[in-house]
């Protein structure tokens, strides 16, 4: 009873509302590409389980990985989840009806990828903000017109009606890692002259998100809670400026969305968004669409001549690494903001809130790995995560497996 109290009393234990939604902690569970769903994006059983076990570990709140809101807004991994199409909104809410049974909240993270996909994802031309090539993904994409992209508007309020109708508690709208919303939030991505274009004032591409904002607040009600995950840099040669991030806190706070999750980059330069200690360069030249190859020569060449060049350019892992851009944007609004990134000891994330650096904090990799960290937070204050950064789970994110921690595996 005496350590019950004491728990109570710890800011990370303490349940906190975001909308009209009571999470039972400050931890959540960041949106994690599942690789559990058949090739028409309908989830399995695997999924189903993994969320109810989830949710039955205490997390907070969970956010289910990117789910495609059109089939052209597919991502390249094979196993997405999609929530395009009504026949769908049964295998969720079977799957939201068992995390309520637990007492689990549920967000579904809702995204299109623009130019971070391939035709043979897609089944069609690959559409962005503009023309402009994604350097990794390489095709080049169609500019989305003005009818088109209102019909991507629609389609994302249409996405979030159903999750709606699913029993999700909640959308998070992805709106970073490159994806298309940040395609039109990046001046250096768009470069459209019509009313999606950037903003010249503000120096970022705004109303393209405004107006999915708008949408799904119309079709699903103001109650229905909606979160944004916001990148807050990148690793472009003009890169996005403190500045430009603050605009965007700014927007997210006229707009009144009802949290706002700090993460950092585009999937152009994916080790920035997810940092390791070291990147695993066997599997990333055994499994990645780009960089896998059976021929030796070649193989050699990537590791000992590509790899050493790319290197100085790669960001490795420190604690808490989006911790200092969730700060800057807790100055600029009111708004609960969700810091993810970097968190692995119980210290570190109740030293950010206790100095309210953060509101909530979120983690992906330590989930994977241990899914009942929060049982392990709780009993143990010295508590550290047991992910090594390794990024295993992050490369097979390419292959058919689904997401799962591989230490001590053979790959
Ligand atoms: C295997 C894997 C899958 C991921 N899938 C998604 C995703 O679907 N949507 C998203 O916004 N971020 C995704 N991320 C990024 C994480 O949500 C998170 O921002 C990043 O891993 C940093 O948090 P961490 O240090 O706690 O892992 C993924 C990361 C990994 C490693």
């Amino acid at each position: 009873m005496a350590i019950k109290k004491r728990e109570l009393m710890e800011m990370i234990f303490k349940p906190t509302n975001i909308g009209n939604i009571t999470l039972e902690n400050r931890i959540i569970r960041s949106a994690t590409y599942e690789g559990m769903s058949n090739e028409q994006g309908i989830s399995t059983e695997e999924y189903l389980n993994t969320y109810t076990r989830l949710a039955k570990n205490n997390i907070g709140a969970i956010i289910t990985g990117f789910a495609y809101i059109s089939k052209g807004g597919r991502a390249m991994q094979p196993k997405q989840a999609g929530i395009d199409d009504d026949s769908k909104i049964d295998v969720f809410q079977s799957m939201t009806d068992k995390v309520h049974s637990q007492n689990g909240r549920i967000f579904m993270q809702i995204a299109h990828c623009g130019r971070q996909t391939t035709e043979q994802a897609t089944g069609s031309v690959v559409r962005g903000a503009s023309t402009k090539r994604s350097s990794y993904f390489g095709s080049l994409p169609k500019q989305l017109s003005t009818e088109e992209a209102l019909s991507i508007i629609e389609k994302f309020a249409d996405a979030a009606k159903r999750c709606k109708k699913a029993g999700f508690d909640g959308v998070q709208i992805h709106a970073a890692h490159g994806y298309l919303i940040h395609q039109f939030i990046l001046p250096s991505i768009n470069s459209r002259k019509d009313i999606y274009g950037v903003d010249p004032e503000k120096g970022i591409g705004l109303h393209f998100l405004k107006s999915i904002i708008e949408r799904t607040k119309e079709k699903c009600g103001k109650d229905f809670p909606i979160l944004i995950k916001v990148s807050s840099g990148d690793d472009y040669f003009n890169g996005f400026k403190r500045n430009q991030f603050i605009q965007l806190i700014r927007f997210l706070d006229e707009m009144k969305v009802d949290a706002i999750e700090v993460s950092y980059g585009t999937m152009d330069h994916a080790l920035g968004i997810f940092r390791g200690e070291k990147v695993p360069l066997d599997v990333v030249l055994e499994y990645n669409p780009k960089y896998k190859t059976n021929n030796s020569i070649v193989r050699f060449l990537r590791k000992n001549a590509f790899y050493p060049f790319m290197k100085p350019r790669i960001k490795m892992f420190s604690p808490m690494y989006n911790l200092a851009y969730a700060k800057i944007a807790k100055q600029h609004t009111q708004i609960p903001i969700i810091c993810v990134g970097g968190f692995r000891t119980k210290q570190e994330m109740s030293d950010a809130l206790e100095k309210k650096e953060t509101d909530f904090i979120s983690l992906c990799r330590p989930f994977i790995c241990e899914p009942d960290l929060i049982k392990k937070l709780k009993a143990n204050n010295a508590y550290k995560s047991k992910c090594l950064n390794c990024n295993i789970c992050a490369v097979m994110c390419d292959s058919p497996n689904p997401t799962k921690c591989y230490f001590g595996e053979a790959v």
